[in-house]
């Protein structure tokens, strides 16, 4: 992989500093906030003052003497108190560009194949519709897991379905007393349960929430739920042949959900996954003296040197024997860590999850297990409507994801309509381009935002043409194509690129910005960066687009030179984007 101009100026830098004894890290440079005065800059000598070095703008001079002349760099300034400044030679600007242009990843790609990288996300529930609390986990989790992978790690995605909770007990019990006589409820059958699942999802949707209902209100429904749950949880095989029709059904519908919104997941695995290693890791537990009986319950309590509690314990297994949510997650960690030998587990759940994760973590430290593992949530905000409360529909229920596309959908069809796009597509054409700009509109709004901040969800402002939205990435993307397009039509192809004028250096500089973007990304585990690059990628070339009349242009290299520079434009915006998970349009 090619050094970016960073890179190799801050390898060169470094080593001055070192033959005048300094340390090799005041070499640092980066790009100049003050582009008149210089494209980089490197401030090591003020530092270096500061360990005793002496006067800074001598460390400075004597510096930039013992870089002296080189194929990167045009002149050196130092300035008092002890700045030097950079300007690097037109030639070299285009011929590292060049150079990361031929690559398939821009000069992001390492080889990381022995890092294995588990994220977790998505999180759906069995027999629950996904709602817009399951917008951001996937969003965000599906462009880590891209950027990850393209970045070169081992990537396994897992979605970790709720699949193992009291809920399940509910759905048994809800379906018991409309079918009593299915067989699954026969204690005396044990084997040969049909094939044929005896609910459809629609089914599952109207009794879940029917008894979850009656569980709050009902102490003795609530006590039904819960020793079904136990019973399952034990392995009744009824019950678990039931259970096994609850999932398949419901994880058809999620595939489509995660279908339309082009997420997938390498594993479908969920919390009952957990259960082969709960014994082991219960033994563990108490082999070590980690957990104790709490009133009934079996507990892992956090102290402090003095025994006070510094958080609420870990609750493993209720009075009633069942296991909690807790367990199954630090199971779970126990099989990714041990057997699926992760390196890195990230969990990107929802914010007002940090307790639970906390708990599940500090237990997994007492148990030793973090010495291989690193594990974090990487967790988000809430969307929230415009009264700054979590989003819901008109009517205050809870947003399907299914209806929110839709919706995303609607508005996209209403922008197009009212914008003066290409007329001669057809309507097929028309409603893959709805579909495509309302799953930019959606991402994009989400992924702009640092990940841990809340934001308002807004759609008429997420699918406006200008401003920071996805739709007019893609709009960019489409008209740096078209300009290729008609290039090409006119005779005019993209050629090598010549040294860089002033016109194309932000252009170029910004190009050139792209690996240490995507290391930010990776390193904060926040695609809002990759989004904040993508934009100002599109802006500096609308000003370039201005400033350089490309189809004007005389001297026939100097244009193909030019359109070399559009093209490697427009695919870092493409590459950038499906990195969101976002796909372009070839026009609009
Ligand atoms: N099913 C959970 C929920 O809907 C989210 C699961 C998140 N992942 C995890 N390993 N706990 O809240």
């Amino acid at each position: 992989m090619p050094l970016s101009i960073e890179q190799e100026l801050s390898q060169l830098f470094g080593k001055a500093f070192e033959s005048l004894e300094l340390p090799f890290k005041l070499g640092a440079v980066s790009r100049s906030n003050r582009p008149d005065l210089g494209d980089f800059q490197c401030n090591g000598a003020m530092a270096a003052a500061k360990l005793g070095a002496g006067n800074p703008f001598v460390t400075a001079e004597k510096v930039a003497e013992l870089i002296g002349k080189n194929d990167l760099i045009e002149k050196i300034d130092v300035v008092r108190p002890g700045f030097i400044n950079l300007f690097i030679k037109p030639t070299a600007i285009s011929q590292k560009l060049s150079q990361f242009a031929q690559d398939d990843s821009f000069g992001v790609k390492e080889d990381f194949s022995e890092h294995k990288v588990m994220i977790d996300f998505g999180g759906p529930n069995v027999a629950k519709s996904m709602h817009v609390g399951h917008l951001r986990t996937a969003i965000i989790g599906d462009s880590l897991q891209r950027i990850f992978k393209f970045k070169g790690y081992k990537v396994v995605s897992d979605a970790h379905l709720g699949d193992w909770g009291t809920q399940m007990g509910m759905l048994i019990e809800g379906l018991k007393k409309r079918q009593p006589d299915l067989v699954y409820f026969d204690a005396s059958v044990t084997e040969d349960y049909p094939i044929e699942s005896p609910v459809s999802i629609q089914d599952l949707e109207v009794i879940y929430p029917e008894e979850s209902g009656l569980c709050k209100s009902d102490p003795k429904a609530a006590e039904k739920a819960r020793a079904a749950t136990l019973e399952l949880q034990n392995g009744r095989p009824g019950y678990r042949a039931l259970w096994k029709h609850f999932v398949d059904v419901s994880v058809a519908t999620l595939k489509r959900d995660y279908g339309e919104l082009g997420v997938s997941f390498d594993l479908w695995k969920g919390e009952s996954d957990a259960d082969p290693f709960i014994p082991p890791l219960l033994d563990e537990l108490a082999d070590k003296a980690l957990s104790i009986q709490d009133q009934g319950a079996l507990i892992v309590p956090f102290r402090d040197e003095e025994g006070e509690n510094i958080m609420p314990p870990l609750i493993l297994r209720k009075s009633d024997g069942a296991v909690m949510y807790g367990t199954t997650d630090l199971a779970t960690l126990y099989e990714r860590v041990r057997d699926d030998k992760a390196q890195t587990v990230l969990y990107v759940v929802d914010g007002r999850q940090q307790q639970h994760f906390k708990q599940v973590f500090a237990a997994a430290n007492l148990m030793g297990f973090d010495k291989t593992t690193q594990y974090e949530h990487s967790y988000f905000g809430t969307v929230n409507g415009k009264d700054g409360k979590p989003f819901k529909t008109r009517s205050g229920g809870v947003m399907k994801l299914h209806d929110l596309i839709q919706m995303a959908k609607e508005e996209a069809r209403k922008k197009i309509a009212a914008s003066n796009f290409d007329t001669s597509f057809s309507d097929e054409e028309k409603e893959d381009i709805a579909r495509k700009v309302a799953i930019a509109t959606l991402k994009f709004a989400d992924l702009r935002n640092f990940r841990i901040k809340d934001y308002i969800f807004d759609l008429e402002k997420f699918s406006e043409f200008e401003g920071k939205t996805g739709p007019y990435l893609l709009m960019q993307v489409a008209r740096i194509k078209s300009i290729l397009r008609k290039a090409n039509e006119a005779g005019a192809a993209a050629g090598n690129l010549l040294e860089t004028s002033d016109n194309e250096k932000a252009l170029s500089y910004r190009l050139l910005e792209f690996p240490s973007v995507i290391d930010r990304t990776i390193e904060k585990r926040a695609p809002h960066f990759l989004c904040e690059h993508l934009y100002n990628l599109a802006q500096e070339y609308s000003s370039f687009y201005q400033k350089q009349h490309i189809m004007k242009e005389e001297d026939k290299a100097k244009q193909a030179s030019l359109l070399r520079l559009s093209q490697i434009c427009m695919q870092q915006l493409v590459l950038g984007l499906s990195l969101l998970g976002i796909d372009s349009l070839e026009r609009m």
